[in-house]
């Protein structure tokens, strides 16, 4: 009897875990036998490509790939069937709305149920295409923790250790040179990365994008670890900071296909403005960047994504299609694709992290 077809696919930027989640299917695929497992490559644009280009999932390219960062299947920003890059006659790209052909062509391949694994935007993609009649799952990935409908995402506490690490070092020559350091991490318009590094290191000052700053108030923070002459202080600023009435830092992304605004850049802003306004610091700038994205994934991300995997493919067998997996209270439950993608996840200003890092005397800047 020929088995039935499952497909996956990840979409928009990477994160470590998404190979995690990949061999989690596989494995449970495998195990239950009525199923193969295919990955389309580079998310949905694998499937339109003509040649076709998906992959059939076997021992051999699923073995050990849960240590690897990245994603075997590969990923882009610039896949969305919803509005997808093609070019006209005269050689001009256009957007154009593929999304009842895609669907058309899953179901003429023989696919019986799709795994997106992606961010919001990559749900909001599901959302639609299973409004259109397709048996489509959503699991949730970002190293921003920016998804409300579950408590984490893979790929996030990979970040912040990675976040953490290059901090602790950066502790140590700002305490050797009495300078102070910035660090510029990732999150997009949530600061989570930012917070957790910020208590996890010790940072005396860290700007978030919920908390618009005064740069009055970040100079008085830092004047006051100069008092003696020999202070040194480090800060975490997220990518997605601003200014009291001022903008982000950013540009717009020139790729066809991908209209994100590129953040980055706050970190030497501030270090511009705050040299015009004192002589006693010296200051310089890390900008942690991709380097967040990358590499190994640590062990809870490893489980949290290989247990979204498996549950995925149980909702795949009980045909919970339009839903997204998600981690609540330490449990995976499942949650309509609607109402994942409705809201952000912002640090609320209740939260309990940042009420701990206020009491103990970090600086916001409000
Ligand atoms: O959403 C994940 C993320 O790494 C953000 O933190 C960052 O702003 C963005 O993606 C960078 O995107 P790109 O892959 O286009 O560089």
């Amino acid at each position: 009897m020929s088995k039935k077809k499952l497909l996956v696919l990840t979409g928009g930027g990477d994160c470590p875990g998404l190979n995690a989640v990949i061999r989690g299917i596989y494995k449970a695929v495998k195990q239950q036998g009525d199923w193969e497992l295919w990955g389309s490559i580079e998310a949905f644009n694998g499937l339109l490509a003509e040649p076709i280009n998906i992959v059939k999932l076997n021992d051999e390219n699923t073995a050990g790939i849960h240590v690897k960062g990245g994603t075997i299947i590969k990923t882009t920003n610039r896949g969305n069937p919803l509005s997808f890059p093609v070019q006209d006659e005269n050689g001009n790209w256009i957007q154009k709305d593929v999304s009842d052909d895609l669907v058309q062509k899953i179901k003429s391949l023989g696919f019986e149920a799709v795994v997106n694994i992606g961010g919001d935007g990559s749900q909001k993609i599901s959302q639609s295409l299973f409004e259109k009649g397709c048996p489509i799952i959503g699991v949730p990935k970002t190293i921003d923790n920016d998804l409300s409908a579950t408590d984490l995402t893979f790929g996030f506490s990979t970040a912040v250790q990675i976040a953490t690490d290059a901090f602790d070092k950066l502790v140590t020559t700002a305490e050797s040179h009495h300078r102070t350091m910035i660090m510029e991490v990732m999150g997009r318009d949530a600061g989570w990365i930012a917070l957790y590094a910020a208590i996890a290191g010790g940072a005396e000052i860290c700007l978030i994008p919920e908390i618009p700053y005064k740069i009055e108030n970040v100079l008085k923070a830092i004047e006051s670890r100069y008092e003696n002459g020999n202070g040194f202080v480090n800060i975490v600023v997220a990518e997605g900071a601003k200014e009291v009435d001022g903008d982000v830092v950013g540009t717009k992304a020139n790729d066809e296909g991908d209209n994100h605004i590129k953040l980055g850049g706050i970190g030497n802003a501030l270090r511009y403005k705050l040299e015009q306004l004192q002589d006693f610091a010296q200051i310089r700038t890390t900008i942690l960047g991709h380097i967040q994205r990358g590499g190994t994934p640590i062990a809870f991300d490893r489980v949290l994504a290989t247990s979204m995997g498996v549950k995925a493919f149980d909702m795949v067998q009980s045909k919970s299609f339009g839903k997204m997996v998600a981690f609540k209270n330490h449990q995976l439950e499942e949650v309509t694709l609607l109402s994942a993608t409705e809201s952000y996840n912002f640090i609320d200003k209740d939260h309990y992290l940042l009420q701990t890092a206020r009491k103990m005397g970090v600086v916001f800047g409000d």
